[in-house]
């Protein structure tokens, strides 16, 4: 598809996108994090996570919104297996919240926070829902961050203890396991550029506090699996197609410390290549390595979840913290309602890149979306042709890569709910449905309504039908 083709309300989807491309099991589904949609902060046994904790400090999130409440998932989460219903999709990507299974970090499990995510996953697959399971999305409890964190080699072995917990009670029904989240965004914009919990800016906290991440993985990928023998393990990263500014050397081995940051330290070290050279130059600071560690971290791997919104522009920025780079807008390029570069391209570079430099051998792109500043209309409806046209050009973008070769087998977009969007509050609305935050009311958008259209197209005419 032409990236200037329009897109009108009547465009067919089969014009758009080549369906049959898509193998006919595809996943089609939804994604949320446990923090940004549950609420219920102080319920049923939940301890303060570091997302608690940073949200509820002055300055920290525009309008100094925090999740106490957010969609009030935890009390309303019928009524939102009812929309996953009512848009056609299979699957339901979901965080749990690692301060209500284990509020005391390391400590027993709290039977109530498991009894939720129990509950949860019999009416998912009631639902004819797939669940897929995140175990970390960001919210580390507040008791850990006070013994140090992620920074320390204590969370890793937590972590895994409290993934063992998990699989045992839901991996006789959950077979889709993803262990960490964008552990990228958890250490670079949590310890180093300090915009996320916990809101550090130390280099050497944070380049320890990725090791850690990955170390944990691996010990929890091994959890996981002992505990529950048919799981399919994955990780999912958060990457970017990455360009310098200019031809000039300079702005060329920016772009490439940049691709190593955001995409080569979190997928070398999981494909048995160890943390990258350069980088490990580039950083300056010590890992904290034990013998055996890289072999954790490599543990074997089912599939790999990707999550894409914008690819980067970068300059050489010598006097700026590492990697010393400069993020470059590029003129006349059009951008969502985060500020942020729409270019669907990017996504089927990215499946094709993890296909062959990594032999991926199976990929979700578990995120994938666009915020725009959304309203109900006087007829209860909410139009949003900006995010209509993002999720068709991405799809579009998807089955291309698919047609290509990228074993892709589900598409999860984001998000099924507006939610709590980290530090830019409740001002960021990511959803196919809206969330009016006084009333809770939930109401599907004009692109909840395309999705749907899309999902049963694939279902009546995808390959499965020929
Ligand atoms: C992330 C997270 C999501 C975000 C989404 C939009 O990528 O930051 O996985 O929790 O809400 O990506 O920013």
């Amino acid at each position: 598809m032409s990236p200037d083709a329009p897109l009108s309300e009547g465009t067919s989807v089969f014009d758009a996108i080549d369906l049959a491309a898509l193998p006919h099991d595809f996943l089609w589904g939804t994604a949320t994090s446990a923090y940004q949609i549950e609420g219920a902060v102080a319920e049923d046994g939940r301890s303060p996570s570091i997302w608690d904790t940073f949200s509820h400090t002055p300055g920290k999130t525009d309008n100094g919104d925090h999740g106490d409440i957010a969609c009030d998932h935890y009390h309303r989460w019928r009524q939102d297996i009812d929309l996953m219903r009512r848009l056609g999709t299979n699957a339901y990507r979901l965080s749990i919240a690692w301060p209500r299974v284990m509020p005391g970090g390391d400590g027993p499990v709290n039977p109530k926070g498991l009894a939720f995510y129990d509950e949860l996953t019999d009416a998912l697959l009631e639902a004819g829902i797939t669940p897929s399971v995140t175990l970390y999305h960001w919210d580390l409890p507040q008791v850990l961050q006070d013994r140090g964190g992620w920074p320390e080699r204590a969370t890793a072995e937590h972590f895994a203890a409290y993934a063992s917990a998990v699989a045992e009670r839901l991996g006789d029904r959950v077979s889709h396991w993803t262990t960490l989240n964008e552990p990228s965004c958890s250490a670079w914009i949590g310890h180093l550029e300090g915009t996320m919990a916990p809101g550090l800016t130390d280099l050497t906290a944070a380049v320890r506090a990725s090791y850690h991440l990955l170390l944990g993985h691996g010990l929890a990928a091994r959890a996981i699996r002992a505990a529950a023998p048919g799981a399919e393990v994955g990780i999912v990263n958060n990457l970017s197609t990455v360009f310098p500014a200019t031809d000039r050397p300079e702005d060329e081995a920016a772009a490439r410390r940049h691709d190593g940051h955001v995409n080569r330290w979190w997928l070398d070290p999981v494909h048995g290549r160890g943390f990258p050279a350069d980088m490990r130059e580039v950083y300056g600071v010590d890992l904290p390595e034990r013998p055996g560690d890289l072999d954790v971290i490599a543990a074997p791997l089912d599939w790999l979840g990707l999550n894409y919104y914008f690819p980067a522009t970068v300059a050489d920025d010598p006097a700026g913290p590492a990697p010393r780079v400069r993020p470059v807008r590029r003129p006349g390029v059009p951008r969502t309602g985060m500020d942020w570069e729409v270019d669907a391209d990017g996504i089927e570079t990215l499946l094709l890149r993890l296909t062959h430099e990594y032999g991926a051998r199976k990929i979700y792109v578990t995120e994938n979306g666009s915020a725009f500043p959304d309203v109900v209309r006087a007829d209860g409806t909410v139009d949003d042709p900006g995010r209509q046209d993002y999720l068709v050009r991405h799809l579009a973008a998807c089955a291309s890569a698919a047609g290509k070769g990228a074993p892709l087998a589900g598409y999860f977009a984001w998000s099924l709910l507006d939610n709590f969007e980290w530090a830019y509050g409740y001002g960021k609305r990511f959803g196919l449905v809206h969330v009016d935050y006084r009333t809770q009311a939930r109401t599907i958008k004009g692109s909840g309504h395309r999705y749907a259209e899309i999902v049963r197209a694939h279902r009546e005419r995808g390959p499965e039908a020929v």
